[in-house]
C-alpha cells in the first residue's frame, strides 16, 4: 500500500485536508497524526479489526494495549464504568493535555483495544489537528505512538514514513511534536493513584490536584525484577543501534570520561558519539556530538531526545556517551527514557575520574622516570599520584645517571629511585598508563590482565603527536637533553588535556 502524505497547515482551512483522514479511520484504515506528545498511530477504537492492524503495523506484541483517544469529556462517560472524582478533577486541569488516565472500561471498547485488561487507558490530547480528527472521523481514535515497536517514538512525521511507510494508509503531516515525550500515565483504578509513566505532567502537578500519588515500583527500583504495571513499559524501548551510556557526576569529570573513551575508541578504529548540553558541546572530542539543548531548559532536552536517538542511528558511531540531565520538571521523564535507551548504563564520572598516572617504559629506569619527574614537577598536577613503572624490572636498577643529570640540570630534584616493574596491583579504575612507544603499550596489554585500550596509551598518541619519543638509550648527555624537551612538550599537552575541565 501507498503511504499518503497529508500535510496540514494549523489555519482552520488546512483542516479541510482531515476528512480524507477521517474517513480512512471510519472505514477501518489506519492514520498516524501529530499530538502534542508524539505522533500516535491511530484506528477506530471500536473496531477490532482496525486494532488488530495497529498491532501488526508496528510489530507491536498484542498484550501491549493501546491508548484511547477523546475529544471530548462526554465521550469518556461513554466507554468507563464510572468516572472517579478524582479524574474528572485532573481532567478539569491537565485535558485536552499529556495526560492519560487507566480507568475501568465498560463493553463498549473490545478487548483487543486494551490487550485483554478490562481497565483502558484515555487521554484528551492538546493538538488541535489531533482532536479535529477524532471529532471529524466520528470515532474514538485507539493509538500507540507511530513508530515501529523498539525505535524511539517519531516527532515529526518524517520519523513516522521512515518507520511505516508501505503498512499504513496515510501521515497527517502537522510539524513537530511540540513536547517530544509520550504522555504522563496515572492510573486510577488502585487505591492509590499510580504513575506509570512519567511525562510532561509530573507527579508534584497532579498532587497539587488530588492528593497523594506514588510512583510504580518498577519505575523507582530500575525495573529489573518488578513487574511494571504498564504492560508496554517493560519492553527494551527506544534504544539506538549504538551502544549508549549515560555519565553522570561533576561536569568537568564528565568531559574528561568521556573524553577519554573517544580516544581509546579512535585507537580501535571505532568512532564515538556524544549527547552533550548546549553549554559543554565544544568541550567533547568525539567525531559526532549533538547538542540537545540547554541544562537550563528542561523543556527543551525533552524536546530534542528522540530526534537525537534516531539521528545516531545514519551515523557509524558504535558508542554514545550522554550527559545526565537532572530536574524536577519533565527531567524526570526524560531521564526515565534515556535510562531504557541505555538499559541502565550509567557510568559516575566522579568515582571513574583519573587520580593515578603510571608511566611505563622497557625496564623503568629510564625515559619513564623522566617522565614521572616532569610531570610532579608541574603546576596543577598535585592531584595526581605519578609513578613509573618497568615491563620487565629483573633488578631494582637505580634512575640511569644521564636521565639524573639532564633532569638535575633543569632544576628537577631527584629523591631515591630503583626501577619497579609493573603489575596489576598498580591498576585500578582510576588509572591510566602511558608508554613512549608503541610495541610497549602492546606487550603492557598481553601481559597484564587489568591492562586494555581503555586504560594504556602510547603518550604521544594520547596528546595528538604523531612523533613518538625519540629514545636516547645509547646517545650522549645531549640526546638525553633533547629527550627531556620532547617529553617536556608532550607532557605540556597532556597536562592541558587533564586539567582543561577542572
Ligand atoms: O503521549 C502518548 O501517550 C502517545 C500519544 C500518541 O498519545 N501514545 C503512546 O502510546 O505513547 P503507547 O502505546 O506507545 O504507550 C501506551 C502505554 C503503554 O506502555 C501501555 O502498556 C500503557 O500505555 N497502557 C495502555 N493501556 C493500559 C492499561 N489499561 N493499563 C496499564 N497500562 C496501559
Ligand atoms: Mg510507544
Amino acid at each position: 500500500m501507498e503511504t499518503l502524505i497529508l500535510k496540514v497547515d494549523r489555519s482552520s482551512e488546512g483542516y479541510d485536508k482531515l476528512d480524507k483522514a477521517a474517513r480512512i479511520i471510519k472505514e477501518g484504515g489506519l492514520v498516524a497524526f501529530p499530538t502534542e506528545t508524539v505522533y500516535g498511530l491511530g484506528g477506530d477504537a471500536k473496531n477490532p479489526r482496525s486494532c488488530k492492524k495497529i498491532y501488526r503495523a508496528k510489530g507491536r506484541p498484542s498484550d501491549n494495549p493501546l491508548i484511547v483517544h477523546i475529544a471530548e469529556f462526554s465521550q469518556l462517560e461513554d466507554i468507563v464504568e464510572e468516572v472517579p472524582v478524582s479524574a474528572r478533577e485532573l481532567a478539569k486541569e491537565f485535558w485536552p493535555g499529556p495526560l492519560t488516565m487507566i480507568l475501568k472500561k465498560n463493553k463498549v471498547i473490545p478487548r483487543q483495544t486494551t490487550g485483554g485488561l478490562d481497565t483502558i487507558a484515555i487521554r484528551m490530547p492538546d493538538d488541535e489537528i489531533a482532536r479535529e480528527l477524532i471529532l471529524r472521523s466520528e470515532c474514538l481514535i485507539a493509538a500507540p505512538s507511530a513508530n515501529v515497536s523498539g525505535k524511539p517514538s517519531p516527532t515529526i512525521a518524517e520519523h513516522v514514513y521512515k518507520d511505516l511507510s508501505g503498512r499504513i494508509e496515510a501521515v497527517i503531516d502537522g510539524g513537530q511534536a511540540i513536547i517530544g515525550l509520550e504522555s504522563t500515565i496515572i492510573d486510577l483504578t488502585s487505591d492509590i493513584p499510580t504513575i506509570l509513566r512519567p511525562g510532561a505532567i509530573t507527579k508534584e502537578m497532579l498532587e497539587r490536584v488530588i492528593g497523594r500519588v506514588d510512583i510504580d515500583a518498577s519505575l523507582i527500583g530500575e525495573g529489573e525484577d518488578i513487574r511494571p504495571k504498564a504492560p508496554g513499559m517493560k519492553y527494551k524501548h527506544y534504544a539506538p543501534k549504538a551502544e549508549l551510556t549515560i555519565v553522570e557526576g561533576n561536569i568537568s569529570k564528565v568531559v574528561v570520561y568521556v573524553n577519554s573513551k573517544v580516544i581509546a575508541n579512535k585507537d580501535r578504529g571505532l568512532v564515538t558519539g556524544v549527547i552533550a548540553s548546549s553549554e559543554n558541546v565544544t568541550r567533547y572530542s568525539a567525531e559526532v556530538v549533538k547538542t540537545i539543548g540547554s541544562s537550563e531548559d528542561e523543556e527543551e532536552l525533552a524536546h530534542n531526545l528522540y530526534s537525537i536517538l534516531r539521528e545516531f542511528d545514519e551515523t557509524n558511531v558504535s558508542e554514545i556517551y550522554s550527559e545526565s540531565f537532572k530536574g524536577d520538571g519533565i527531567s524526570k521523564a526524560l531521564m526515565n527514557r534515556l535510562l531504557k535507551a541505555a538499559g541502565h548504563k550509567v557510568v559516575n564520572a566522579d568515582k571513574e575520574a583519573i587520580t593515578r598516572i603510571i608511566f611505563a617504559g622497557k625496564n623503568g629506569s629510564s625515559r619513564s622516570p623522566m617522565a614521572a619527574y616532569i610531570l610532579k614537577s608541574m603546576d596543577a598536577t598535585k592531584d595526581y599520584e605519578i609513578l613509573s613503572r618497568g615491563i620487565l624490572v629483573q633488578f631494582p636498577e637505580p634512575l640511569n645517571p644521564k636521565v639524573e643529570a639532564v633532569l638535575l640540570s633543569n632544576g628537577i630534584e631527584v629523591g631515591d629511585f630503583h626501577a619497579v616493574e609493573l603489575t596489576d596491583n598498580d591498576i585500578n579504575s582510576s588509572t591510566i598508563i602511558f608508554t613512549m612507544e608503541e610495541s610497549h603499550r602492546d606487550k603492557i596489554i598481553g601481559k597484564l590482565e587489568k591492562a586494555n585500550e581503555e586504560n594504556t596509551f602510547v603518550l604521544p598518541a594520547y596528546v595528538g603527536d604523531e612523533l613518538d619519543i625519540l629514545n636516547p638509550y645509547g646517545g650522549g648527555l645531549q640526546l638525553y637533553g633533547l629527550c627531556f624537551e620532547a617529553l617536556k612538550d608532550t607532557l605540556n599537552k597532556l597536562v592541558n588535556i587533564l586539567n582543561q575541565e577542572r
